[in-house]
């Protein structure tokens, strides 16, 4: 098992829900923890910026306009196999898809809007470390 640090992020539509607490339950609850965490209002430069990857598919605009619609929580989870157990917990990307039990299958349902999926995780060891210096700096995370 290696020690991992992945970027998560609560959404603007969990954030609405009133289910932050219940989140970062599921996190801990699963062996991570929460070694930073802050309230964030994206505008559409920093939400296209973090979400580059994605500037040529066609979900791009509906996306920022959605993470720009309020406040997020960008955090850091620590722990081991931090990126793949953070993935595992979130479940699949489309709500309607994911399993009961994971982030998404209870929290994002139900779902008319993809970009309204209550979490952002990490992918792999790169985007994790770009992600989490995209938000938090070395000493918020000493
Ligand atoms: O978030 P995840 O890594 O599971 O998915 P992604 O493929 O990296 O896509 C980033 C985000 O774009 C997703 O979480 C969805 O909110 C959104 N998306 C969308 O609106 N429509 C799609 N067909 C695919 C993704
Ligand atoms: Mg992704």
């Amino acid at each position: 098992m290696t020690n991992q640090r992945t970027l998560s992020i609560i959404k603007p539509d969990a954030v609405k829900k009133g289910v932050i607490g219940q989140i970062l339950a599921r996190f801990e609850a699963k062996g991570l923890k929460v070694a930073a965490i802050k309230k964030v209002y994206l505008n559409a430069q920093t939400a296209g910026e973090f979400y580059a990857e994605h500037k040529e598919r066609p979900f791009f605009g509906e996306l920022v306009d959605f993470m720009v619609s309020g406040p997020c929580y960008p955090l850091v989870l620590e722990g081991p196999n931090a990126i793949m157990a953070n993935r595992e917990l979130m479940g699949a990307t489309n709500p309607t898809k994911a399993e009961a039990g994971t982030i998404r299958g209870d929290f994002a349902m139900p779902c008319t809007d993809l970009s309204a999926n209550a979490v952002h995780g990490s992918d792999s060891e790169e985007s994790a470390n770009r992600e989490i210096s995209f938000f938090f700096s070395a000493s918020e995370l000493a």
